[in-house]
């Protein structure tokens, strides 16, 4: 078979492994990819959101299956377009993106339809923003409704900056027409966990759950980042919390999509608060989370391609979707000042020392080829990870890993997965 890859990041290296292991893959290309991606796969400079091309390529190449790894296009409705030309392809359409695309569509809907999550109120206009905030009590969450690179959320403690924060949102509009509308929501307190799960539209199967650091600085300190690396399975998911999300989260976030006209297939990321009155829906995403397939994708011992197919064809319910009982933890080498400012283009060297390394992986987030050298090119740089037979060996080996590899402003948090004393930390 021949496979087409859409996205350039972490997650899609890890999702190209993932069908570079299967038996039933031939080539791999991926648009447009990046320097370690190269490594698998044959990339071709097409933008994610350059549908018409992507589909021409599909066409041309013969392509038999498509993976959309990102937000951006999913959202934008590319699978509609490659049904449209009668081409087979993973991820939801358009209309049931939704559930990542619009805050205000998922929050209605889980009211709707009963799935636990934060009390919330949706607001277009700023005067009946700034008016609700009066009466409300802090703290208080503000959300643009649409897609924002995961900074559209703003944790206001007074009302000062809540009203600070519709006016950034709103009137300053920093993150475009995301901010048209928002939901402000009430603040919640717990440990959170990601868990990802394979749809198809009626069958819902859940992958090994995952936690991230998505703070800048050990400590969980410092500013919000895409993610400074995670560890799989997260201890937090016991089967307590396992058993309460089956029954009123997962399956009902599936139907209720049904039950709308939007059946979904494809992955659902569940963002989950694990707050004292039980777990909690922070939010959906409609794609693999990164770096959480980095963590998770490693572990799964199904042929990949087979559970892409099943979705795609509606027989996930055949598919006994096993995972390795191990550990992982991806640590990400960022360059340091991310996420505000950050040089790239700086030689990395070392890559060569995960070669023929089974239980070792370097994913590339931000990296490429420049006159023979592969260099930095993004803030998040590279995922370095590995897998354990406890989250400390794990840990520990992923650690070591990190020091095969160099750039100029190589920056890692040094507590993934635990500091040692506090391993859960
Ligand atoms: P989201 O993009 O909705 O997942 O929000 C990004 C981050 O903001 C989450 O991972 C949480 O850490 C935090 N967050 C979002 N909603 C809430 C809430 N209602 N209460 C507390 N923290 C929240
Ligand atoms: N790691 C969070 C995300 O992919 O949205």
């Amino acid at each position: 078979m021949k496979i087409l890859i859409v996205g350039s990041g972490g997650r899609e290296h890890a999702i190209a492994y993932a069908c570079s292991k299967s038996p039933r893959v031939d080539k791999i290309y991926c648009a447009p990819g990046n320097a370690g991606i190269a490594e698998l796969a044959e990339c071709v400079p097409i933008g994610a959101m350059e549908f018409d091309k992507l589909v021409g390529f599909a066409k041309e190449n013969k392509i038999d299956l498509t993976v959309i790894g990102m937000d951006d296009p999913l959202v934008g409705g590319v699978v509609d377009a490659f049904e449209a030309e009668g081409l087979r392809v993973f991820g939801p359409r358009k209309n049931a993106a939704i559930l990542e695309g619009s805050k205000a569509f998922s929050k209605d809907l889980m009211r709707k339809y009963n799935i636990p999550t934060a009390a919330y109120e949706t607001f277009d206009s700023s005067e009946a923003a700034l008016e609700y905030l009066e009466r409300a009590d802090y703290p208080i969450v503000l959300k643009a409704d649409g897609l924002a690179l995961g900074k559209g959320v703003l944790i206001c403690d007074t009302k000062e900056q809540a009203k600070e924060g519709v006016k950034t949102l709103m009137l300053d509009k920093q993150f475009g027409d995301a901010g048209n509308t928002i939901v402000i929501e009430e603040f919640m307190t717990g440990r959170e966990v990601s868990v990802l799960s394979f749809v198809d539209g009626d069958t819902i199967k859940i992958m090994s759950s995952a936690q991230d650091h998505k703070r800048a600085m050990d400590g969980d300190k410092g500013l919000n980042t895409g993610g400074m690396g995670n560890f799989s399975p997260s201890p937090y998911y016991t089967p307590e919390v396992d058993e309460f999300c089956r029954k009123y989260i997962y399956q009902a976030t599936v139907d209720a999509m049904k039950a709308e006209g939007r059946p979904f297939k494809g992955v659902i990321f569940f963002g989950l608060m694990l707050t004292e009155k039980g777990p909690r829906v922070l939010e959906y995403n409609a794609r693999f989370g990164d770096p959480e397939a980095q963590v998770v994708l490693p572990r799964l011992e199904n042929d990949i391609i087979d559970v892409f197919e099943a979705c795609i064809d509606g027989n996930l319910d055949k598919v006994d979707l096993r995972f390795e009982d191990n550990f992982c933890v991806c640590v990400v080498l960022a360059s340091e000042g991310y996420p505000v400012a950050y040089e790239k283009g700086k030689p990395i060297t070392g890559l060569e020392n995960f070669k023929g390394r089974e239980d070792y992986f370097c994913f590339h987030a931000g990296t490429k080829q420049s006159g023979g050298a592969i260099v930095t090119n993004g803030g998040r740089v590279l995922g370095v990870t590995a897998k354990g037979s406890s989250l400390s060996e794990a840990r520990a080996k992923a650690y070591e890993a990190t020091e095969w590899v160099d750039f100029e402003n190589k920056y890692m948090r040094h507590d993934i997965g635990g500091n040692g004393e506090n391993p859960l930390a």
